[in-house]
Order: C-alpha cells, then sequence, then structure tokens
C-alpha cells in the first residue's frame, strides 16, 4: 500500500509545488516507487516535471469526474517519479464536483487501484481551501504544511488547520499531520531566524521538521530548467534538507 502525503497550504508561493516535485525525485533516487499528482489548476508541477500541460488530451481532471484510470493516464517522468499530469481542464473540477457523488472522495477513490503500485503518491494542491484540496486531504494519510519564513506567512495557517481537523472528525480519521516544513529560510538575516522561531511557537502542537530549507535562486533556476535541484546544485542546503525529508520519509536517519 502507498503511503499518500499532500503537500497544503492555501498560501500561494510557499514552495509546495518545489517540495513534491524535489521530494518525489529524492524518493526515487532511494529506491521508491513515487506517483506524483497535481491537483492545481495551474499545473506548475505538470511544468516542473518537464511537460507541457496542454500537450495531454487525459489528465487528473479525467480520472476524478470521467473515471479515467489513472495507471493509463499518468506518465513517467525523466526523472524517476510518475507523474498524473493537470491542465487548466482542471479549473472546471470544482464546478463539477459541487454536483458530483461523493464529491469530498473522488480523489480518494481514484487512487484506489494503484495504491499497490507505488511506495508513495505525493499530491499537490492549490493554494486554497476548496473542494480540490479538500479531495486531497481525503485522500491522503499524511500532510505536510510548507511554511514560508516569511512576515505574514503564518497568517492562515489556522485556517488550514481547522479544515484539517474537520476533515480528520467527518472524512479521514485516518489523516496526520506530518510536520511544517519551514522554507524559503534566510539563514543570513535576523528576520528568517525570527520568523522560524515564531513558526515554532505558534504551532508547538505540531511536530516542526528540524531543517527548513534554505532560500536559494537555485530553486526557481532549476524550476526554469526543468531540473531537481539535486541535478542543478546538490551541494546547498535547501537540497540537503529535500533529501532528509525524503529520508524520514523513508524512516531512514542518517548517521
Ligand atoms: N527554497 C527556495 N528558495 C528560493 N526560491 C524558492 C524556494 N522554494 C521555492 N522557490 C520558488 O518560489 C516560487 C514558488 O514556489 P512553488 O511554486 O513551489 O510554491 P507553491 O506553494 O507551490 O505556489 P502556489 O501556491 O502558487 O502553487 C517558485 O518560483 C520557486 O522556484
Ligand atoms: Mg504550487
Amino acid at each position: 500500500m502507498a503511503e499518500v502525503y499532500v503537500m497544503a497550504n492555501q498560501k500561494g508561493g510557499v514552495g509546495k509545488t518545489t517540495t513534491v516535485f524535489n521530494l518525489g525525485v529524492a524518493l526515487t533516487r532511494l529506491g521508491q516507487r513515487v506517483l506524483l499528482v497535481d491537483l492545481d489548476p495551474q499545473a506548475s508541477l505538470t511544468v516542473y516535471s518537464g511537460f507541457e500541460p496542454d500537450d495531454f488530451e487525459k489528465t487528473v481532471y479525467h480520472c476524478l469526474l470521467r473515471d479515467a484510470p489513472v495507471e493509463r493516464t499518468a506518465a513517467g517522468t525523466p526523472f524517476g517519479p510518475d507523474l498524473l499530469a493537470a491542465n487548466l481542464d482542471l479549473s472546471l473540477a470544482e464546478f463539477h464536483l459541487m454536483n458530483a457523488i461523493a464529491r469530498e472522495r473522488r480523489a480518494e477513490r481514484m487512487l484506489e487501484a494503484v495504491q499497490d503500485r507505488y511506495d508513495f503518491i505525493l499530491l499537490d494542491s492549490q493554494p486554497s481551501l476548496g473542494l480540490l484540496t479538500l479531495n486531497a486531504l481525503a485522500a491522503s494519510d499524511q500532510v505536510i504544511i510548507p511554511v514560508a519564513c516569511e512576515f505574514l506567512s503564518i497568517r492562515g495557517t489556522a485556517a488550514l488547520l481547522r479544515l484539517i481537523a474537520k476533515v480528520q472528525g467527518q472524512l479521514n480519521q485516518d489523516l496526520a499531520i506530518a510536520g511544517i516544513l519551514p522554507t524559503l529560510f534566510d539563514n543570513r538575516t535576523n528576520h528568517g531566524h525570527r520568523m522560524l522561531h515564531d513558526i515554532q511557537q505558534e504551532f508547538p502542537e505540531i511536530p516542526l521538521y528540524p531543517f527548513p530549507v534554505n532560500r536559494s535562486i537555485r530553486f526557481p533556476e532549476s524550476a526554469a530548467r526543468r531540473e531537481p535541484i539535486f541535478d542543478n546544485a546538490n551541494d546547498i542546503p535547501g537540497a540537503e534538507a529535500y533529501w532528509r525529508l525524503a529520508e524520514a520519509l523513508c524512516g531512514r536517519v542518517r548517521t
């Protein structure tokens, strides 16, 4: 059975997609079988993975709403993981889901048939708390919350935590918060350290990964080159953080 993780935060630009992509690649390089699922109509994960969203005739939209089988719709990527792509079709999904039967459980149902094909399924979610994100949370075992080490970034996290609690109460009692992953951390500034400290203080009951992902221009550079960070700048602390996160998911602790 695959372990299903979702990266969720309704704040935009905090590194959800960067985390899904690089974590997925790192996991495959540790020998795991990985499926990435793009649940954001912006389709950034599809682009990061080296594809043109409009080149896909069938995408996650068809799996969610038309019962297209995931195993025939997902594509291999050059980096290891398989990808269930998205394109703008997905922007219609929230609307069509409104009238669908068991509308919060479509993603869960969609993934049932591929649970044995993968060790990890990583879901990328959009920056909103709508039906697509609700579907992603209902389908997941664990949620990782990337939080930027920036002013105002923890505002709004409380709303996400309330939604997670609702999902735990009504849709998916097994959903666990794996942890908050601090992102865009600037080690050189007091502000960065202050923000990291604030995240720790604000959510004492939630595990915090002890390896913030440092801010580095190499991330947007790698994204523009459609490469995982490891192929472009494996020696930077941010790449190291993603290796450590992958190892944490595999239950390995480096000595
Ligand atoms: N550690 C980092 N250092 C510097 N830039 C980063 C880092 N992580 C991500 N970025 C950049 O920040 C931008 C937003 O990242 P990303 O797309 O992963 O965020 P997101 O949370 O998925 O955004 P959205 O909410 O719009 O889906 C991208 O340009 C990405 O390359
Ligand atoms: Mg994104």
